[in-house]
């Protein structure tokens, strides 16, 4: 879902229970990356002996805009060389907050 602080959208995730909080525009051109989509990725490095592989299955933010992708725990773009800002959440008797 998506939620405003003052001017700033962010875009809230539940992962298993496990929820994230980043940014929620995307850098490119502002597509809401509250509606992105969770998945995995290809990888390939000196790790995998430079085969491709499937990772990071369901932490995967796919930018609805143009499918770039960000790590939803770090807020990393596979692939460039940007960061979306973090969030810390906190939940409470069952009440999901922002830490700010
Ligand atoms: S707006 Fe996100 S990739 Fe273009």
């Amino acid at each position: 879902m998506e939620v405003k602080v003052g001017s700033v959208q962010i875009a809230v995730f539940n992962v298993d229970g496990d929820f994230f909080a980043l940014f929620g525009r995307c850098p490119h051109q502002s597509a809401p990356l509250s509606r992105g989509r969770l998945q995995g990725t290809v990888i390939c490095n000196a790790d995998t002996c430079w085969e491709t592989q499937w990772a990071h299955e369901g932490e995967v933010l796919v930018c609805p805009g143009h499918g770039m992708e960000y790590n939803i725990r770090s807020g990393k773009a596979f692939g460039y060389d940007l960061k979306l800002r973090t969030y810390e959440v906190a939940v409470e008797d069952g009440q999901v907050m922002l830490v700010m």
